[in-house]
């Protein structure tokens, strides 16, 4: 029989995920955006019976969710609530060193989406807020209602890839003229006001693209994901693997990039024990092009849609490789 109570989140990819993280009993596995527990779940039953999981996530309703959702694995879970930037200081004060895997899974989970308080959704009337972690200081309120004209089009341009910014910036600058837009309404209504009719009438809902900027800017998405990346890297062991999520090609491209920056090869001459150049290749990319997911899942969960999944594997240390040759 079907629950009445709402999923905090389904996962998404979740096969997938297990398999590009090579999941195994016994790893110690770092779940950067632990959401509602649906992927950390995942890898602690694959990693049954002595496999652990440390779980972040700056949103504290995601840290309550998750505990309550996994409080059946007792002590091989640890969540903290704190933002993927810090990955390596907090690893450290936990006492962790390395790790066999790392997922990141970015982006909004359902419930931010789904509570309209959160502000997140276009859909309701609510406040204009939109911060994953409610402590922090910028709302998206603060950011239409003190931003310069120009700023407001750059961001709605580069994050929302919006064809409208200019026209969408001017409406919310005039509009604030007027008075403060509080609300997610408030801002709805004014993105329809700048968006022609004709374009309205076609794609998706108008005020989608400027909400997804707003929410990047608001959260900083994607400042400090590369810089993450390269923490977990860092702390992954010789054959541990990271797997990342992406649901907009901004971030995609940050993963893709930070991937292949990390892969890049040695460019030594050949017979050095050690590479000399600094640019011993740490990663192996194990996909070339994104994963996307089934048309089944995409059917049953249509949220999953602009999801695309990339993965990569730790190289050992060039000495160690030719030692194993
Ligand atoms: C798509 S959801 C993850 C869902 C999760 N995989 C599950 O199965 O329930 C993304 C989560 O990442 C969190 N998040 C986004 N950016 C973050 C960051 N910089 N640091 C920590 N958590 C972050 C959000 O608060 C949100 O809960």
């Amino acid at each position: 029989m079907k629950s009445d109570v709402p999923v905090y989140h389904e996962p998404v990819m979740l096969r997938e995920v297990l398999d590009a993280l090579a999941v195994r009993p016994g790893g110690t596995y770092i779940d950067c955006t632990v959401g509602g527990g649906g992927h950390a779940c995942g890898i602690l039953e694959r990693s049954a019976p002595d496999g652990i999981l440390i779980g972040l996530d700056r949103d504290p309703d995601a840290m309550a969710a998750a505990a309550k959702r996994l409080k059946t694995f007792g002590k091989r879970v640890t969540l903290v609530q704190a933002d993927f930037r810090d990955l390596l200081r907090i690893l450290g004060g936990l006492g962790i060193g390395n790790a066999d895997g790392v997922l990141y899974d970015l982006g909004v989970s359902s419930h931010q989406f789904d509570d309209p308080e959160r502000g997140f959704t276009y859909r309701e009337d609510a406040p204009l807020d939109m911060r994953m972690d409610p402590g922090s200081d910028i709302t998206a309120a603060d950011l239409v209602n003190t931003l310069s004209q120009d700023e407001l089009a750059r961001i709605i341009r580069q994050y929302g890839e919006e064809r409208w910014a200019g026209r969408i910036a001017a409406f919310i600058v005039e509009e604030r003229r007027r008075r403060p837009i509080r609300t997610t309404g408030d801002l709805v209504e004014t993105i329809k006001r700048a968006v022609p009719a004709r374009a309205r009438r076609q794609g998706p809902h108008p005020a989608r693209r400027t909400f997804q900027a707003l929410r990047i800017a608001v959260n900083a998405e994607l400042e400090a994901l590369a810089s993450s990346l390269r923490q977990a890297v860092h702390i992954l062991k010789p054959g541990g693997r990271i797997c990342v999520i992406a649901y907009h090609s901004l971030e995609d491209r940050i993963v893709k990039e930070t991937f292949r920056e990390m892969a890049a090869s040695c460019t030594c001459p050949p017979g050095l024990p050690v590479c000399r150049c600094g640019r011993e290749p740490l990663l192996r990319a194990l996909t070339s092009r994104p994963q996307y997911p089934s048309p089944g899942e995409v059917a049953a969960n249509p949220r999953s849609r602009s999801a695309r999944l990339r993965a990569a594997e730790k190289l050992a240390p060039v000495l160690k490789r030719k030692e194993g040759e």
